[in-house]
């Protein structure tokens, strides 16, 4: 029975691949069951997740500490009432490890924990449901659950434990992947599909076994979600790697079946907002499931407003179901879109960069038909506005334009969209004078008229316009270029300051749209002459995978100073970086240094998980590199040849497999100059 469904689902994904081509060359479908439609049908024929699941877990914000129990699932559900959230369309609240209670009874049944749910699941779920809400529940593919006081899993026991969580109303299932006695992972999550479905209840089933079996090939007609990776973790280093890896899976989602790269950390505070927005701009766009993972009880307005844009929840939820593809990902600038059902496209201009980045792309090229213009909704602004085309900004660092491109015949009651750009170092030692250029860009159909720009720094520095700051009109394609003269004072300390880049401009018809770019500049100091460890100079900006950057130790992967001796190979290391990947860091060199030096590796603190590969870079240029490397080998030399550059960056990637275990040393690094 099972076996020819899987076959089935095979042929849907090459099906998905090739209907555009079938539907241009205007042929029929092949004699298989994957006509064009098929991509937009569910796969588990339930009806069940025709667009991604929005709701919350517990997880991220408690693990398994105390605070997860009966009051905070109840406050969780009533904050999705009163705040909207519920009408924005989260609808499931869901409850991750650590419910029950170690053993079963004496019937072999679950038990939920007394302490946190004195009242039982059933009661919850009543609760829950009386808010027009859902609930959803968590148990292993495996003899125990993850965590390590071992609550019991449900491998031997799918029809009594399905039929449980039925009895108590349950309507979503995570079933994880600990324990698993090596058992085949398709046998053991089919074996829970064909569970919850003797029950008879619709039970949504989110499958998580960490994308270790490439369950996206299999997994269609089995559950309605699959993790692609390991678990997320409230950093920049873990949201970007988990991204990058569900990014190219883009050809197995759909409704009913969807890549789930984990839930969002959105309010955890490991993040900025402007992160935390690319995160919650980038799981939309990937059609992923939006589960809520911070305690709404004590999030900010910042995080209310970034979950509840319905704007870009829309571009999650489209009912196409299509996740959204790369078109471009070069220096870190990528550019994601998202065929929607109405025609239209949503466009991810997102930048990985540490520093503001120029994004373009254009109409054509996201797969819009030919028009003499377009309406672009910002969906971060809530503005909308013409383009002749071109589809571009400069974004933030870490930060993502989020826009909705529609060839829509009413572009002209829209004022054109300008794009706000910048040239010139944003690096600066105190005492000196940078020269900076800013343009104002007329992207539109129509001209932008009365264009005024102005740039404001931190009170004491001295910023000047050195050429005009206005314009009477910009036409389509033209800019307002405007230089500037930025005077730090002396003695300012280093570290990053804030700057804004403001433009003002008209509409024909004379709506008025003020616009805002900000900057940051730092203030450096120009490294020492001579052999320095890069272990005690001071760096630029630093981002890790789990944890802070250790300075002389390696990564412990939560609080600073929590590593140990840097070890490779058995050899120990007094000096050098401990990171995790994915890591950057960065250090002014200034045009004043000559080579990098270090051993490198994997860090022996860890098992054999650790696949890591290290970079330098030199300014815009990879200037050494090297394979992936793991616990197995000895630490490698690494020398690169850093002449002329501002910057030089470290970076460690994750060798392709995800972050899990990845202790990266730069043992013994050495900066000359
Ligand atoms: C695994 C899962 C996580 C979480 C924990 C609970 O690590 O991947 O999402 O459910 O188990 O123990």
């Amino acid at each position: 029975m099972r076996h020819p469904r899987t076959r089935t689902t095979r042929r849907r994904v090459v099906g998905a691949l090739t209907a555009g081509l079938l539907c241009a060359a205007g042929l029929a479908a092949p004699a298989v069951a994957a006509p064009v439609q098929d991509t937009i049908r569910p796969a588990l024929d339930d009806g069940l997740a025709l667009t991604p699941p929005m709701g919350f877990n517990n997880w991220n914000s408690t693990h398994c500490r105390a605070e997860f129990n009966d009051e905070m699932v109840r406050g969780i559900a009533d904050i999705f009432v009163e705040k909207g959230l519920k009408d924005a369309g989260y609808q499931y609240v869901n409850l991750d490890d650590c419910w029950a209670l170690p053993e079963r009874d004496a019937n072999g049944k679950l038990v939920p924990d007394p302490v946190r749910f004195p009242n039982g699941i059933k009661d919850v779920a009543d609760y829950v449901h009386s808010k027009g809400l859902k609930l959803g529940i968590y148990t292993s593919a495996g003899t125990k659950t993850c965590n390590s006081a071992g609550f019991p899993g449900a491998l031997g026991h799918e029809y009594s434990d399905a039929q449980q969580f039925a009895d108590w109303g349950v309507d979503y299932l995570k079933y994880d992947n600990c324990n698993n006695q090596g058992v085949d992972a398709k046998l053991r999550y089919t074996t829970m599909r064909d569970a919850l479905k003797a029950t008879g209840r619709p039970i949504v089933y989110s499958i998580c076994e960490w994308g270790q079996n490439n369950p996206w090939e299999w997994a269609a007609d089995v559950g309605h979600l699959w993790r692609t990776t390991g678990d997320i973790s409230d950093t920049w280093g873990s949201m970007l790697s988990i991204l990058k890896e569900n990014l190219p899976l883009a050809p197995y989602a759909g409704p009913g079946h969807w890549n789930d790269p984990d839930m969002l950390e959105v309010g955890n505070g490991g993040m900025t907002d402007t992160e935390y927005r690319s995160h919650f701009s980038m799981w939309s766009i990937m059609s992923a499931p939006l589960l809520i993972g911070s305690d709404l009880r004590t999030a900010s307005d910042a995080t209310f407003e970034i979950l509840g844009n319905k704007e870009v929840i829309a571009v999650d939820q489209d009912p196409l179901g299509k996740q959204g593809t790369v078109l471009s990902s070069e220096g870190g600038r990528w550019v994601v879109a998202k065929e929607m059902r109405d025609g239209s496209r949503a466009v991810a201009l997102f930048n990985e960069t540490g520093s503001p980045q120029r994004i373009a792309t254009s109409a054509e090229a996201v797969g819009l038909p030919d028009a003499d213009a377009y309406t672009l909704r910002d969906l971060w602004q809530h503005r909308s506005y013409n383009t002749a085309g071109t589809i571009s900004a400069t974004v933030p660092a870490h930060g993502t334009v989020l826009v909705r491109v529609s060839a829509d015949p009413t572009w002209a009651k829209h004022p054109p969209a300008v794009e706000l750009g910048l040239a010139g170092s944003p690096l600066i030692e105190a005492g000196r004078t940078a020269k900076l250029a800013t343009t104002v860009t007329d992207l539109g159909r129509t001209p932008a008229k009365q264009v005024s720009v102005a740039l404001s720094g931190p009170e004491a520095w001295t910023v000047k316009a050195t050429s005009p700051t206005s314009s009477g009109v910009v036409p389509t394609g033209r800019s307002l270029r405007t230089t500037w003269s930025v005077t730090v004072p002396p003695g300012t300390p280093t570290g990053s300051y804030d700057l804004t880049l403001k433009a003002s401009y008209r509409s024909p018809t004379g709506i008025r749209v003020d616009s805002m770019l900000p900057l940051t500049m730092s203030v450096v100091v120009p490294p020492p002459s001579g052999m320095s460890e890069l272990g005690d100079l001071p760096w630029l900006s630093a981002a890790n995978g789990y944890g802070p950057v250790e300075r002389n130790t390696s990564n412990g992967e939560s609080a600073a100073g929590d590593g140990h001796p840097l070890t490779i190979g058995g050899v120990v290391y007094g000096k050098g970086l401990g990171v995790h990947a994915e890591s950057a860091v960065e250090y002014y060199t200034g045009s004043a240094c000559e080579t990098v030096t270090a051993d490198v590796g994997v860090d022996d603190e860890k098992g054999a998980n650790g696949t890591v590969a290290f970079e330098v870079w030199a300014d815009g240029s990879k200037v050494a590199s090297t394979d992936v490397l793991t616990n197995a080998l000895p630490a490698q030399p690494l020398t690169a040849d850093v002449t002329g550059a501002q910057v030089v960056r470290l970076v460690v990637t994750d060798g392709g497999d995800g972050i899990d275990s990845d202790h990266a040393d730069w043992a013994e690094a050495l900066l000359s100059c």
